[in-house]
């Protein structure tokens, strides 16, 4: 029997929430291994998985998810059969400041990473490649999206989506491409 684990691309994990979790997840699935690609923007810091370093279940590579070729050399080459992708511009006040950026991470990023995976497991519209029947695509949201609370209230899922930053605007973007490729492609 084959237990070699299987591979997973992290996108962002030298975030605030991905490096929390890349060694959670580490240490709690043996039955995988990450690769972490991150840009190190401002809010990267490998400083945070100094314990996931020498880990030989972990591969740390520097990149943008804007790029193509190289998501598609590191699905060949990992052989990735799921993603979890965090990787975003996440501050509103940033947003408000220099918008573009935004744009370009959440929403061209987001698309890219996606379209990859598409094209590395399936064959069509609801048709895996042979074997690549379990592979999955998280996406990680924010629940501005919703838009503003007041003092009181919640979201909930049915909540109507009303971005009101060019952050949450890029966000919800996200979201429906992430939907239109789960209703496309399967
Ligand atoms: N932190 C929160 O409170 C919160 C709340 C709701 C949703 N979220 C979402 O969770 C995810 C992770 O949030 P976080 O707080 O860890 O964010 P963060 O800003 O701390 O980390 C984002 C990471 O993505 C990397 N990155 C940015 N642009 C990139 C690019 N083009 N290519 C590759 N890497 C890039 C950065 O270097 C950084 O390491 C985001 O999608 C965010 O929208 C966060």
């Amino acid at each position: 029997m084959d237990n070699k684990p299987v591979s997973i691309l992290i996108t962002g994990g030298a975030g605030f929430i991905g490096s929390n979790f890349i060694p959670y997840l580490l240490e709690k699935y043996p039955c995988y291994a990450v690769v972490n690609i991150d840009k190190i923007t401002y809010a990267g810091n490998l400083d945070n998985l100094r314990e996931a370093e020498n880990n030989n279940r972990y591969r740390f590579i520097k990149g943008d998810i804007c790029n193509r070729e190289l998501l598609k050399l590191l699905f060949n080459e990992y052989d990735i059969r799921g993603v979890i992708h965090f990787a975003a511009e996440s501050h509103v006040d940033n947003s408000i400041i220099g918008p573009d950026v935004f744009i370009q991470t959440n929403v061209y990023g987001t698309f890219t990473v996606l379209d990859v995976a598409r094209e590395y497991w399936m064959q069509g519209p609801g048709r895996y490649r042979p074997g690549y029947e379990k592979c999955r695509f998280h996406h990680i949201s924010t629940d501005e999206v919703y838009g503003s609370l007041g003092e009181t209230g919640f979201f909930s899922e049915d909540t109507p989506y009303a971005p009101n930053s060019p952050y949450s605007a890029s966000k919800a973007s996200a979201d429906m491409i992430v939907k239109s490729y789960y209703h496309t492609y399967g």
